[in-house]
């Protein structure tokens, strides 16, 4: 299979407080073409750090990420930006929603820098209705995301990330924030798309929910990774 995605001993240090605090100390892993993987660990182990960095969103302090043959930190960051728009959706922890926008208007935003294979703006807003609609906010579109609980804002944070149909989607709790049934229709609906599309996942979870459904577990321990265990055919 082809490997889409690959790391090589990636480390990351934060200086708080006059002390270092390494939080990735040499983590390599590939990820191959339409597989999913989980990514679990404590909280504080160092996640979210490695998920930005796997997603072209923060520096490492040194060490590699080859995506789609092009290294991620020794490109320019413009054509980051390119291949960050073009190929992946990121679900950020916090969903980093835009507020002064409506509902319709943020899940859109990511087709007006991306891919361009949505035509009109009215083609855009209609493929964003669609994702609204499958994530259960069809009726929120002319809501602010102020006016979301925190699940339906999580929600819209994946169907933003879902717009561009990314080859590499990266999702850090996605569902952290949903009750079991509401996640399970999502995850249902994201793992569908994935194996339909031959999308890519990593997805950081706490949930055991989250990370039977994928093909591999990797565990982030003290600053490396560890192969948790491997779950062959199951939704990959
Ligand atoms: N911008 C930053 N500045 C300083 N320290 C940071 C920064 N971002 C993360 N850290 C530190 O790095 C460590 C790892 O943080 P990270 O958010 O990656 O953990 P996590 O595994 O995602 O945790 P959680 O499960 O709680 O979300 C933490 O100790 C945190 O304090
Ligand atoms: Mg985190």
């Amino acid at each position: 299979m082809a490997v889409l995605m690959k790391a090589d001993n990636l480390h990351k240090s934060y200086a708080i407080m006059h002390r270092t605090v390494s939080v990735l100390r040499g983590v390599s892993f590939s990820v191959e073409s339409g597989t999913s993987v989980a990514i679990v660990g404590a909280s504080g182990a160092g996640k979210s750090t490695l998920l930005h960095i796997l997603g072209g969103l923060d520096t490492p302090d040194s060490g590699t990420v080859i995506f789609q043959g092009t290294d991620l930190y020794r490109c320019s960051a413009g054509r980051r930006s390119l291949i960050r728009a073009k190929h992946i959706g990121f679900v950020f922890q916090s969903y980093h929603l835009l507020p002064e926008l409506t509902v319709l208007e943020n899940a859109v935003l990511p087709a007006m820098t991306g891919k361009g294979t949505v035509s009109s703006f009215s083609a855009m807003k209609e493929r964003a209705r669609e994702l609204l609609s499958r994530v259960g906010l069809e009726e929120r579109a002319q809501h602010r995301p102020m006016e979301l609980s925190g699940g339906e804002q999580q929600r819209l944070a994946l169907a933003r990330a879902l717009m561009n149909e990314p080859d590499f989607l990266l999702a850090d709790e996605p569902t952290g924030n949903l009750d079991d049934e509401t996640g399970r229709q999502v995850l249902d609906y994201v793992f569908d798309l994935a194996r339909e599309r031959r999308h890519t996942l990593v997805v950081v979870t706490h949930s055991e929910q989250v990370a039977e459904r994928c093909s591999r577990h990797i565990r982030l321990n003290e600053g490396i990774l560890a192969d948790d265990r491997e779950q062959k055919n199951v939704n990959t």
